[in-house]
């Protein structure tokens, strides 16, 4: 588990500006999700309509420069904001997915040593790997109907029409266009469009960051998958094996926004990892009492949360002030 920017939290100050040393942490989280927000309003009209943007190279490659930057600062909070099911993520899910997709992509880029010119190539396939279909795929997460046939062969050609989308753009960097066309191939040739089997690393990344994003949002008709089940199921997928594996130890099974229930039967939700994956550090709901949860202590975590509604009732913000 890589360390938490969280360094000010980990002070303990013990001098009388204890609460205002704690307060000012606070508020820096909850400015850095301000932050998550306001770029997922920047990404809207560049993802929507790509096109119409006078400088849609320019702005996209700003868009991935703050991804990688608040990567950088806070990881926690980029999980939190993925992690964390505010009920209002369906109205803009294909933007919020494609920003989400991007940040575990800089987390891996992270992870893996990429560098920054490697990372930045693959955060924006990330932003853009479904730019022919964003304004579908909002519909979709709104829909309960079946596909209709145009959608269905709008889905099926997509990384492609996206791919020389891009190329109309302006888009020349080879890494990020063939990341995009190759993101929903597999290795085993069961992917589409063209069934590959010999996929660029980059395509292989994108696609279990896009399936494990895509399992933990919610859909019209139901929530999302909370996120132990997501993992383990990213888990069983043998294609997902390489970067599932990154991701899992990346995030841990209860990471940062997921709501659990503690052994003492209180709900709570995840604020921040620690150094042991099983032991993160929770805000109580509806007390907000701030706690690590482990064994030790008695408040370790049991599951997810029950009752999933919490998020319903209780903002990110509300959550992060008390963190
Ligand atoms: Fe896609």
């Amino acid at each position: 588990m890589q360390a938490s920017s969280f360094a000010l939290l980990d002070e303990h100050p013990t001098t009388a500006n204890r609460d205002e040393s704690a307060f000012a942490a606070s508020n820096k989280l909850v400015a850095l999700w301000r932050q998550w927000q306001a770029l997922a309003d920047d990404l809207m009209p560049l993802l929507l309509t790509p096109r119409a943007c006078h400088d849609f190279l320019g702005d996209i490659t700003v868009c991935a420069g703050t991804v990688m930057s608040l990567i950088r600062q806070a990881p926690d909070i980029g999980i939190f904001h993925m992690v964390f099911p505010n009920p209002d993520k369906m109205h803009r899910y294909s933007v919020l997915h494609a920003m989400h997709t991007a940040m575990l992509l800089a987390l891996i880029g992270q992870r893996k040593d990429w560098g920054d010119k490697r990372t930045a190539s693959a955060v924006k396939a990330g932003l853009t790997m479904n730019l022919s279909i964003t304004n579908l795929q909002i519909d979709l997460a709104l829909q309960s109907a079946p596909l209709t046939t145009a959608q269905r062969e709008a889905i099926d050609t997509h990384p492609l029409t996206s791919w020389k989308l891009l190329q109309d753009l302006g888009v020349q960097d080879e890494e990020w266009l063939i990341a995009v066309a190759q993101h929903h191939e597999q290795p085993d040739g069961k992917g589409y469009p063209q069934g590959l089997t010999d996929l660029h690393q980059m395509a292989d990344a994108i696609r279990t960051c896009d399936v494990f994003g895509a399992k933990i949002s919610p859909r019209i008709g139901r929530t999302g998958m909370p996120t132990p089940r997501a993992a383990s199921e990213i888990f069983r997928q043998r294609s997902a094996g390489y970067f599932g594996a990154t991701i899992i130890r990346e995030l841990g099974l209860y990471p940062p926004g997921c709501l659990v229930e503690l052994a003492t039967g209180h709900h709570a939700v995840v604020v921040k990892r620690s150094c042991d994956p099983n032991a993160p550090d929770v805000v109580t709901l509806p007390a907000f009492e701030r706690c690590r949860a482990t064994q030790g202590s008695g408040r370790h975590i049991v599951g997810a949360a029950s009752d999933q509604s919490w998020a319903e009732r209780v903002s990110a913000e509300q959550a992060l002030i008390h963190a």
